[in-house]
């Protein structure tokens, strides 16, 4: 079993275990605009199911910090990934029990008549419609979102010992020298495994979400199309796939390893062993029973929190995390709407170019923070400079953007119809364009008689509208949306706003030496185990729920199915822009202003200490010391 006794092919399983259950996480973000469409999820419940899985996680960490080398850490590792690969399975289930994707106008459906022209008002039709919502359908859509919610709370729980416990066991049985350069790889990782999430999104979604059952000849939409719904199971099935297998070695590495041996591998000094463990997860802790940990957990949670500058430094941090949460959630959405881009373009940019430049961002700032040994002062003043900076980029976004096109009878106003003698379903959603570039929402709102494919061009060509064009010059509709003349604005968009990610990322490595250099040694590791739980309960539990609520409010038309809002067919989108780009400055301005006020209680706390004049700096803890810890710090994923 030397495999098993090896660091390095621990670091090897576990760089490829941490790959693979971001893939899931960021899959999932990547996936959620999709799987919105496809069950007639609110935006609110998007963002809900899209935080979920910290709700587990943020009850359990505790009892991680607590439990810390008692346990056989590897095996809990291995466990924890199984779950979470049976959670991404589970996430993939809906698409099994809830039968094939209905959109409208669906021409191959044997469930109504579908032609979607305007037809004289007829009862059985409008039966045939009532049919539809056949009981068994319903049930089986009832069960889809909780399903949904108990993979995402099961792949949080799972997730919650492999971070940690990989961290500490490669750092305990590492050679000293080696474990920074572990920790790195592990570090890269963790910010390369989402990127790799949003691009297998975009790879995915190119396939259509039943191909499993349908010919591929018998689907007739386009990814352009507003209906088009990719096979967004298909990367939890096989990043779940990945998760289990890389779980298995997991089962054979022992509970203690060997410490590396290097050819020029000195003995350790013992002493300097002990301060590694003591730093690692403070000493004390492990001699307490869980109930004493557990009653002594407020305490030192109050002790630290009382420290200023910690405390604005975590708020300011908090700030930047909602801002995060709400790019990787609805960022690839708010694309696919405003500059009417399918998902797999969206995906893309997110994976492609705004993530790696949030990364280059990280790595610029931790090299900087590397070649000037900065004081907490100075790194405050880069921190705010970096920040300032990015919302200067960010600030014009908010102007950078178009009007929803014109639409019949919602948008810019909302008219009366004139095809109201066309027994049109309410829930008809098979958006047309006529010819005098005006939207309908189907062919029958436009209250078009005639219609006949078009091989060239590839789009339905509907004639005959009553509501299109006048007597003199009839005008006719075709099956897609109209432009809203935004498309030319998605190359500075996307500059800008990774500009800005690259800017505001660059804060990230200084703020954690602010925060190491100013917390207590003993009390380092609960600090920044406090810090991370702060970031999940203030900022990815909440913030997708609030972005969501907010992208909500600006919905102009929703869509129905059986008399019960489904998701949104149409926004407003100066409204949602202003919103959620709004929502996103507000954020940043908040960590600026945190950022901003900690260097103030610096300032002040120099001042004071140089009137006092007594020792020097107390704060200042060993230089090495802090790169590992900083390096255990910074590898949680954003
Ligand atoms: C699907 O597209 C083909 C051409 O690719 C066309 O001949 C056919 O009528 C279309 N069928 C439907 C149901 O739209
Ligand atoms: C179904 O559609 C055809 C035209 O495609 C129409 O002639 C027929 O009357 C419709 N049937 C019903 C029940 O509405
Ligand atoms: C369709 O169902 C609604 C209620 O669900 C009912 O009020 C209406 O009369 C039904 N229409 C027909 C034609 O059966
Ligand atoms: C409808 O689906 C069947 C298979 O379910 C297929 O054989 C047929 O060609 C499809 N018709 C159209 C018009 O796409
Ligand atoms: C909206 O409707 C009003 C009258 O109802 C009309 O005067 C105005 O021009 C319309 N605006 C647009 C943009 O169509
Ligand atoms: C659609 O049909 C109308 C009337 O037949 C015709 O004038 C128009 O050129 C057609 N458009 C396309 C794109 O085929
Ligand atoms: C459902 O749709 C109606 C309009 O069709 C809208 O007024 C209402 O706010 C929607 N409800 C929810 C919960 O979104």
């Amino acid at each position: 079993m030397g495999l098993f006794n090896n660091i390095k092919f621990f670091v090897l399983c576990h760089g490829m275990l941490q790959l693979a259950q971001l893939l899931v996480s960021g899959y999932l973000k990547g996936s959620i605009s999709t799987i919105e469409k496809r069950y007639g999820l609110s935006s609110q419940m998007s963002g809900l199911l899209s935080s979920f899985n910290e709700v587990g996680n943020t009850v359990l960490i505790v009892f991680v910090s607590y439990f810390g080398s008692r346990v056989h850490r590897p095996r809990c590792i291995g466990i924890g990934a199984i779950i979470a690969s049976m959670a991404a399975f589970l996430i993939a289930l809906p698409h099994f029990f809830s039968g094939e994707y209905e959109y409208t106008d669906d021409q191959n459906s044997t469930k109504v008549n579908v032609s979607g022209l305007c037809q004289p008002v007829s009862t059985v039709q409008a039966q045939l419609f009532n049919k539809t919502c056949s009981k068994e359908d319903s049930h089986a859509h009832h069960a889809v979102y909780p399903v949904l919610l108990l993979g995402q709370l099961l792949l949080g729980i799972g997730g919650v010992p492999i971070q940690p416990f990989g961290i500490s066991y490669v750092d305990d049985y590492a050679y000293k020298k080696n474990s920074p350069f572990y920790l790195g790889i592990l570090f890269s990782i963790t910010v390369i495994g989402p990127a790799l999430g949003y691009l297998m999104a975009s790879f995915m979604l190119r396939l259509y979400v039943d191909f499993n059952l349908d010919s591929s000849d018998s689907i007739n939409l386009t990814k352009d199309d507003p209906r088009w719904v990719g096979a967004w199971w298909m990367g939890f099935l096989l990043a779940g796939t990945l998760l289990f297998l890389t779980s298995l070695p997991y089962l054979f590495f022992p509970r203690k390893m060997q410490t590396e041996e290097t050819t020029e591998a000195p003995v350790k000094p013992t002493s300097e062993k002990f301060i590694k463990k003591n730093d690692m997860s403070s000493n004390q802790m492990h001699e307490l029973s869980l109930s004493q940990f557990l009653k002594r957990f407020p305490h030192i949670m109050l002790r630290t929190l009382r420290n200023p500058i910690y405390l604005l430094v975590v708020l300011a941090q908090v700030n930047l995390a909602a801002m995060i949460a709400g790019i990787a959630t609805f960022m690839p959405k708010f694309i696919e709407r405003h500059f009417m881009k399918p998902a797999t373009f969206s995906n893309l940019m997110i994976g492609g170019l705004i993530i790696p430049s949030a990364m280059l961002g990280i790595m610029a700032g931790g090299m900087v923070l590397r070649r000037l040994s900065l004081s907490i002062r100075a790194s405050a003043v880069m921190c705010i400079v970096a920040v300032l900076m990015g919302s200067m980029f960010a600030l014009p976004l908010l102007f950078l953007g178009c009007s929803t096109q014109r639409i019949a009878g919602i948008y810019p106003n909302k008219s009366q119809q004139c095809s109201l003698d066309c027994s049109c379903s309410s829930e008809a959603f098979n958006p047309v364009c006529s010819s005098d570039d005006i939207e309908f929402r189907s062919p029958c709102h436009a209250g078009c008689r005639q219609g006949s494919y078009d091989e060239k061009m590839k789009v339905w060509n509907y004639t005959d509208c009553s509501c299109v064009g006048s007597n003199s010059l009839p005008g006719f509709t075709l099956s897609r949306i109209c432009d809203n003349g935004c498309s030319h604005l998605i190359i500075p968009f996307l500059i800008l706003s990774s500009l800005s990610c690259l800017l505001v990322s660059f804060s990230h490595t200084p703020s954690f030496m602010m925060i190491l250099r100013t917390v207590a040694p003993e009390d380092k590791s609960f600090a920044l185990g406090i810090q991370f739980m702060l970031f999940r309960v203030l900022a990815f539990l909440p913030a997708p729920v609030l972005y969501g609520s907010a992208i909500d409010s600006t919905c102009i038309l929703w869509g129905q199915k059986c008399n019960k809002n489904t998701s949104c067919h149409y926004y407003n989108l100066d409204l949602f822009r202003q919103r959620f780009l709004g929502l996103q400055n507000f954020f940043i301005v908040g960590g600026l202003a945190f950022f901003v006020l900690s260097f103030l209680v610096l300032k002040r706390m120099d001042s004071i200490r140089q009137l006092q004049t007594e020792q020097g700096s107390n704060v200042a803890t060993g230089k090495k010391d802090q790169e590992t810890s900083l390096q255990k710090a910074a590898s949680v994923p954003l």
